[in-house]
């Protein structure tokens, strides 16, 4: 390396060793300290490569000579720029942080966004039918008398498609009273074996109080294939109770009445509660769901060899099971959209 490099190449080494100083120093004691050291005019460090300058030939030293004056420029300059932060906050700039943080600022309120305590339930619900082997299915909130109704083998002068419960929209498109049309609209587009699940709103002409919304979530099941018995549908709908509610839980199975289901029940559970104090006690019976198996009047209607095919369907409302589940009296709340409420049920806590 020429004697003029090797200069140029000292300058730009001491360069980052100043800034690298200077950025750490913390207080203006430090930072004249460095000044004196790096640029003071005797004993400065570029003053002293400055001397060596002479030994250069007359058209060797321009470029050292401006390379020493940019390195110059740059240290003043940061010094100014460190100065000014140490001034800012007291002297006290940390060494460690060196930035211009005030660390003596109130911390900033972070805003963690939650998952609402109904779509949770429902994305539970979800995890263990997935893990069953269903997919997700959907349909549309407005719908005809044939899909919310008749397919479902349920007549128009049935009590559930009395317009008091229904809200139509205009002639026979309504908006769905429950879940069930998507049974109908998935069986029609495949063919079995079928195993959905499919979360969705619906809407009844219903009050506002404590215990009904008119509009609210469901969450709907369908199973068919061949060779589906009872069996399956029990232990399948057991199965789920135990691994929502844990191993302890109790099922029943009551018989009830659906238009689309043959035999059809309702489904109970009875939990294990812990108690604060530790002691295990059992629940009263809850009633979680509507259930039963598929009537062959609607595999018919979707164009299903009902000879060949049999399933069963079940159909539960994840807001009920969330007021259970975190003990909220009122399902109004969940509609208020109250932060001092939702800010409860951030993700991952509120178990
Ligand atoms: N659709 C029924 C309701 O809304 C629930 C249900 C679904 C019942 C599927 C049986 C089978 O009440």
């Amino acid at each position: 390396m020429s004697h003029q490099n090797s200069l140029i190449q000292t300058l730009q080494d001491l360069e980052t060793e100043a800034l690298s100083a200077i950025r750490a120093a913390a207080d203006g004691e430090m930072l004249e300290a460095l000044r004196v050291s790096f640029l003071g005019r005797k004993e400065g460090r570029i003053s002293g490569i400055l001397r060596g300058l002479g030994e250069l030939s007359v058209d060797e030293r321009p470029p050292v000579g401006a390379e020493a004056n940019r390195v110059k420029e740059v240290l003043q300059e940061a010094l100014r720029a460190r100065e000014a932060e140490v001034i800012s906050s007291g002297g006290q700039a940390d060494e460690a942080v060196a930035g211009a943080e005030d660390l003596t600022l109130p911390a900033r309120h972070s805003w963690k966004g939650g998952v609402h305590p109904v779509n949770r339930v429902i994305d539970d619900i979800w995890s263990i039918f997935r893990s069953m082997g269903f997919v997700r299915a959907r349909g549309p909130e407005a719908d005809t008398e044939w899909y919310n109704f008749l397919a479902l083998n349920t007549p128009l002068d049935h009590p559930a498609a009395d317009e008091q419960d229904t809200l139509y929209l205009k002639d026979s498109l309504l908006l769905r009273s429950h879940t069930s049309p998507v049974q109908v609209r998935t069986m029609e587009k495949h063919e079995p074996p079928i195993r959905i699940l499919a979360p969705g709103m619906v809407y009844r002409r219903d009050s506002y109080d404590a215990t009904h919304t008119p509009a609210f979530a469901q969450i709907e099941g369908l199973v068919v294939d061949e060779g589906i018995t009872f069996i399956d549908f029990k232990a399948t709908l057991a199965e789920f109770a135990r691994r929502f509610w844990g191993s302890g839980t109790r099922v029943r199975f009551r018989p009830s009445f659906f238009p689309f289901t043959e035999p059809s029940a309702e489904v109970d559970v009875k939990r294990m509660i812990t108690m604060k104090d530790g002691t295990r006690v059992e629940s009263d019976w809850i009633e979680i769901m509507g259930a039963g198996m598929v009537d062959p009047n609607v595999l018919d209607n979707v164009g299903y060899d009902s000879e060949r095919y049999t399933g069963f369907a079940f159909g539960m409302g994840p807001a009920r099971i969330a007021m259970l589940k975190y003990g909220v009296p009122d399902l109004r709340i969940f509609f208020q959209n109250d932060v001092r409420f939702l800010s409860q049920f951030t993700a991952g806590s509120a178990q």
